[in-house]
C-alpha cells in the first residue's frame, strides 16, 4: 500500500526526481515519506525523512546524486515516527531499502541479526530486510544477497534495495505491484505506473518472483527462485501525461468525477471484442461469479442484478475477501469475473488465485493494462477509466458499471440499447453537474450529521451501499446504506426525529416499494432526502437524477459521490487522502 520510487541514471538530481515521484505516488500511503540519495562526492547514503504528508516539504537540501529511492508509507510495523520511516538504512549506510508489504518471520530473523551485531534503531519489518542484506552481501555479491534474502522472507512482499558502491538499483517481488521504466542513460521503479508518465511510457511490469537489476544503462530481469536471465519485452503505454495531474480542480476527485461522460462515451463509441468473448464465455459456463473489493464489491453486487434483469442470467456475488468460503463450488466450468481498477488489490488476487487453483476460467474488468490481475486472467476487459488517483474511487465505480451494462445486453443481444442507455446516462450526469448546487445545499445542511441512512432496493440496493461507502470514507460520517425492504427487520430503530434519510427511487419496478421504505422512516421524523426522476410530497429535500433505464444506477451513484465530496469539503478534509486508507490495498 505504499508509494515507492526509484530513479538511477545521468541527472544528478536523482533525490529531486524520486520525490516528484513519491509526490505522484502519495495516494498509496501518506503517514510519512523518506528519500534516500547516494551523493556525487561519496558513497555513503544521505537519508531524509519526515512524518505526515509531503505538503510543501521539499529535498532541495540533499546533495546532487545520480541514484536516489523515495517511499511513502501507510504504516504496518511500527508506528508513525520519523524512525520508522523508509528508507532504512544498513550499519554502514551504504544501503538503503524502500518496501511494501510484511515480512511476516521478521521477528525470527532480526534475533539472529542481533546475534551478528547488527544495530537496530526502528521497529519495522523493513529494516530487518535491510540488514540481512547487509550481513549477507559480505559473502556474495550484492543482487545474489537480495535474492537470498528475499527466499528467506515469508510474507507478501515488494523492494527495492540501493547498493551505494556500486550503484544499482535493485527491484523484487511477490505480491505489491512494482514497474519498471525505461530512459535514455536512466531507468526509474515506481509502484504504479502513473508515477512514471512524466519520464518515460516504456514500461514493464514486473511479474511475482522475478528480480530487476537496474542500473543507469541497463535493466535485467532475472527469476528469483534460481537467479536465471529473462529475457523480456518492455510495453508501451498509452495515458496522457495530463491524466496524472488535476489540471482546472481543486482535487483529483472533483476531476474525476467530471470525467466520467467522456469515458462512458467512449466506452459506448468503441468496439470491443473482449465484450463479444467475456459475454460468450458467460453463456458457456456453469455458474459465474463476479468478485471484488470495497467500491468493485458493490459493483460486483449490482452486476448480478444487471445480468438479472438484461439478460436474464443469475450470477453469483461474494465481496473477494470471503469468496475462499465458495471454492467448493467451483470446476473447471465455472468461471470468476473479477472487477477491480488496480488489478493490484490482494483479497481480488488471491480470490482469483484460488478460483485458477479450483480450475474455473478467470474474467477481469479492470482498468489497468499490465496490472497483476490483467496478468493472471483468461479474459480481460479494460474499463478504460484512465488514472484514478484520488483514494475514494470514482469513475472507475461507473466505467465498470458503464461495462457491465454493456456486456449484459451483449449477452442478450442487443448491445444497442446498452449504448442507447448509457448515452442517456451522460446526459443525466451532466445535468447533476449543472445543478450542483442542490447537491452542496444538502452537504451544507447534513454536514453536522453523525448518522446517514440510505435505502434502495434492487439496482439501488448496491447504489446505497456505495454511496454510504464514499460518505464515511471521506468525510468521516457514518453511513449505512441497506435494502429498503430489510428497513424494518431493525434498522427503523435507530431513525429518530431529524435522522437524515437518504432515499434513492429510481423510475424502474422499485418505485413504490422505495417511497414506502421513505415513508416508515419519515413516519419516526426521518428527514427525507429523495434521489428520484420525479419530487412527491414525502421528500424534505429532493434531487432529481433524470431516468437512464437500468443505466440510472450510474448518474445516481454520481450524486452519491459528489455528495460525500461536498460534504469533505464541507468539514475541511482532504477528500483525496482521507485517513487510514490508501488507494490500492496489496495486504492482506
Ligand atoms: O483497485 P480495486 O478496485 O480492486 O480496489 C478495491 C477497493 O479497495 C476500493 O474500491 C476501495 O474500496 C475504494 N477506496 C473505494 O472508494
Amino acid at each position: 500500500m505504499c508509494g515507492i520510487f526509484g530513479y538511477i541514471g545521468k541527472k544528478s538530481t536523482a533525490a529531486q526526481i524520486v520525490f516528484a515521484g513519491i509526490k505522484s505516488l502519495e495516494y498509496r500511503g501518506y503517514d510519512s515519506w523518506g528519500v534516500a540519495v547516494v551523493p556525487i562526492t561519496n558513497s555513503k547514503v544521505v537519508v531524509k525523512k519526515r512524518i505526515g504528508k509531503i505538503g510543501t516539504a521539499s529535498v532541495s537540501d540533499l546533495p546532487p546524486g545520480n541514484i536516489a529511492i523515495g517511499h511513502t508509507r501507510w504504516a504496518t510495523h511500527g508506528g508513525v515516527t520519523e524512525m520508522n520511516a523508509h528508507p532504512h538504512t544498513d550499519c554502514l549506510q551504504s544501503i538503503a531499502l524502500i518496501h511494501n508489504g510484511i515480512i511476516e518471520n521478521y521477528a525470527q530473523l532480526k534475533k539472529e541479526l542481533i546475534k551478528s551485531n547488527h544495530k537496530f534503531i526502528s521497529e519495522t519489518d523493513t529494516e530487518v530486510a535491510t540488514h540481512l542484506i547487509e550481513e549477507l552481501s559480505k559473502t556474495h555479491e550484492f543482487a545474489l544477497s537480495v535474492r537470498m534474502s528475499f527466499k528467506q522472507m515469508t510474507g507478501l512482499n515488494a523492494f527495492i534495495a540501493l547498493n551505494a558502491h556500486n550503484q544499482e538499483l535493485i527491484a523484487i517481488r511477490n505480491g505489491s505491484p512494482l514497474v519498471i521504466g525505461f530512459g535514455e542513460q536512466e531507468n526509474f521503479i515506481a509502484s504504479d505506473a502513473p508515477a512514471l508518465l512524466p519520464l518515460t511510457h516504456d514500461v514493464y511490469f514486473l511479474k511475482d518472483d522475478e528480480m530487476a537489476v537496474v542500473t543507469m544503462s541497463e535493466v535485467n530481469i532475472y527469476d528469483a527462485a534460481n537467479g536465471k536471465f529473462k529475457k523480456i519485452q518492455p510495453q508501451r503505454l498509452d495515458w496522457k501525461k495530463t491524466d496524472a495531474s488535476r489540471g482546472k480542480f481543486s482535487y483529483f476527485m472533483l476531476k474525476e468525477i467530471h470525467e466520467q461522460p467522456e469515458i462512458i462515451n467512449t466506452l459506448v463509441n468503441q468496439s470491443s471484442i473482449s465484450t463479444d468473448q467475456l459475454a460468450d464465455r458467460i453463456k458457456k459456463s456453469y455458474g459465474t461469479y463476479l468478485v471484488g473489493c470495497g467500491s468493485s464489491a458493490y459493483v460486483s453486487l449490482a452486476g448480478t442484478y444487471l445480468f438479472s434483469k438484461i439478460a436474464n442470467k443469475h450470477i453469483n456475488w461474494a465481496p473477494a475477501s470471503e469468496f475462499a468460503y465458495h471454492l467448493d463450488f467451483l470446476t473447471a466450468k465455472s468461471l470468476v469475473i473479477a472487477l477491480s481498477q488496480s488489478g493490484e488489490t490482494m483479497d481480488t488476487l488471491e480470490a482469483i488465485k484460488a478460483a485458477k487453483n479450483s480450475g474455473a476460467q478467470i474474467g477481469a474488468l479492470l482498468n489497468v493494462l499490465g496490472s497483476t490481475l490483467y496478468r493472471e486472467s483468461h479474459y480481460q476487459l479494460l474499463i478504460g477509466a484512465g488514472i484514478e488517483k484520488a483514494v475514494a474511487s470514482t469513475k472507475a465505480v461507473t466505467a465498470t458499471l458503464a461495462q457491465l451494462v454493456l456486456l449484459a445486453y451483449t449477452l442478450s443481444d442487443n448491445k444497442k440499447i446498452g449504448q442507447k442507455i448509457l448515452i442517456q446516462s451522460v446526459t443525466s450526469i451532466q445535468k447533476l453537474f449543472n445543478n450542483v448546487n442542490n447537491i452542496k445545499n444538502i452537504a451544507h445542511q447534513l454536514k453536522n450529521a453523525h448518522h446517514i441512512y440510505i435505502i434502495g432496493r434492487g439496482l439501488s440496493y448496491p447504489t446505497a451501499l456505495e454511496t454510504a461507502l464514499k460518505i464515511k470514507e471521506i468525510s468521516y460520517i457514518h453511513a449505512e446504506g441497506f435494502a429498503a425492504g430489510e428497513l424494518k427487520h431493525g434498522v427503523i430503530a435507530l431513525i429518530e426525529k431529524g435522522t437524515p434519510c437518504i432515499a434513492y427511487v429510481p423510475n424502474d419496478e422499485t418505485y413504490g416499494a422505495n417511497l414506502a421504505g421513505a415513508m416508515e422512516m419519515k413516519a419516526r421524523g426521518g428527514n427525507i432526502i429523495g434521489i428520484s426522476h420525479k419530487s412527491h410530497e414525502i421528500f424534505d429535500e429532493y434531487l432529481e437524477v433524470q431516468d437512464a433505464e437500468e443505466a440510472t444506477i450510474i448518474p445516481n451513484i454520481v450524486v452519491g459521490q459528489l455528495l460525500a465530496y461536498f460534504l469533505a469539503l464541507e468539514k475541511n478534509l482532504d477528500p483525496d487522502m482521507p485517513r487510514n486508507l490508501a488507494k490500492s490495498v496489496t495486504v492482506k
